[in-house]
């Protein structure tokens, strides 16, 4: 061969298959939160195949799909069972979940599903416990994009099989993950990996080494206020933990779900994107109000969370009932949350000093959509009960 015949064979090479594989291990997969929906915080063990579809559609006709809300994702109880050569099955509340996988991919749509490390998933349907690269190849021939990987009844396991030894229960706990990672990542297709644990053993410390895309961080939420509030407050100090490809999740969202107030679910959301959470809408997508809606769907809110810097924030003060927190954006901007706990109106004051600006910052009410003024350095705002401000400040 010529000189110049290597160096062509040589680029073509680069660019079939080292470039891409570079870019595959790259966090391009979840570079910023994962946004969708999940089946269980309304449906739970009664989602069925008609639930997606129709989920599906209305992700498509309600706009959320075009403000980023993605994924499509069938939580605990769509399994049935195992054929003799162990390959699983999806029971008759999904009858063909391959030509589901296939609607939903048409309408522009990814699709998720979810399982267990143990013999059982929490809801008592089988998981993937010695099936791990088995199930991972069905997924991947359903065209599954995500996987949500729940411990459930791998705590029993971890309990036969280490006892007190809590070493080697935490050791077997994470191979357990990296076992699903890896199985999933021999199928070749990008498959998001959100890892369900409840937050034990420090997860966030571990869980992008097992390949996580995503970790749970505590039990689960449920629709009312206290919950959900003591979940999202106790995220701070795991921001160092979040970016690009690897984020916390304080679990999914109850917006519209009933059980709040318009303002609590203002702040549910309000604390979500200043968290840098995965945005799973977990209501009845069919059934929305106007409110619920411009909820989930406010762009210049859903920006704050996707923004593609990938830091996560942090709670900045906290003064009785009213606290503030902050998460930097690209372009040196800030968004900056003012959360009132409180079952009564209450002003809070922020003041540009403390989070690093000078007094001639702009600031921009996100959820109004206008921008407002600080005067001497300082905006104060009467925020409602309950309820949450979150601005943008930019120099
Ligand atoms: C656990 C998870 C929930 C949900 C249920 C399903 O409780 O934390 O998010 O997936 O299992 O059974």
């Amino acid at each position: 061969m010529s000189r110049q015949r290597i160096l062509i064979a040589i680029a073509l090479l680069v660019t079939a298959y080292i470039l891409p594989a570079a870019f595959a291990q790259s966090s391009t997969l979840a570079a910023t939160p994962p946004m969708g929906w999940n089946s269980w915080n309304h449906f739970a063990g009664k989602v069925s195949d008609a639930d997606v579809r129709a989920t599906t559609d209305a992700l498509v006709s309600s706009g959320m799909r075009d403000a980023g809300y993605l994924y499509v994702n069938i939580d605990d109880t769509w399994q049935g069972e195992r054929d003799a050569q162990g390959v699983i099955h999806a029971n008759s509340k999904f009858p063909d979940m391959k030509a589901l996988a296939d609607y939903v991919h048409s309408k522009g749509l990814k699709i998720g599903i979810y399982s267990s490390p143990g013999p059982f998933t929490c809801a008592h349907y089988a998981g993937s416990y010695q099936h791990e690269e088995q199930d991972a190849k069905t997924y991947a021939e359903w065209g599954m994009d995500y996987l949500k990987y729940d411990l459930c009844s791998f705590r029993d396991v971890l309990k036969r099989e280490a006892g007190d030894d809590r070493a080697k229960a935490f050791a077997m706990q994470k191979a357990a993950y990296q076992k699903m990672h890896d199985a999933l990542a021999a199928t070749g297709r990008p498959i998001v990996y959100s890892l369900c644990q409840y937050g034990l053993n420090n997860v966030w410390e571990w869980g992008t080494k097992v390949g996580g895309n995503a970790w749970r961080t505590t039990g689960d939420i449920s629709d009312r206020y206290p919950r959900m509030a003591e979940i999202g407050f106790s995220q701070a100090g795991l921001a160092k933990y979040a970016g690009p490809g690897h984020w916390n999740d304080p679990d999914m969202l109850e917006v519209g779900n009933g059980g709040m107030t318009e303002d609590q679910y203002r702040q549910h959301m309000t604390l979500w994107v200043i968290l840098a959470a995965p945005l799973l809408a977990g209501n009845d997508l069919s059934k929305m109000t106007p409110s619920t809606l411009a909820l989930l769907t406010n762009k210049e809110v859903i920006a704050v969370d996707q923004d593609p810097l990938g830091k996560q924030g942090d709670r900045v003060s906290a003064v009785g009932p009213t606290e503030i927190w902050s998460k930097p954006l690209s372009n040196r901007a800030l968004a900056v949350g003012l959360f009132n706990r409180a079952d009564a109106p209450s002003p809070i004051t922020l003041k540009l000093q403390d989070v690093g600006f000078d007094k001639d910052a702009k600031l921009r009410d996100l959820w109004k959509g206008s921008e407002v003024t600080a005067k001497n350095g300082a905006y104060t705002v009467t925020v409602p009960a309950y309820g949450a401000v979150l601005l943008k400040v930019r120099r």
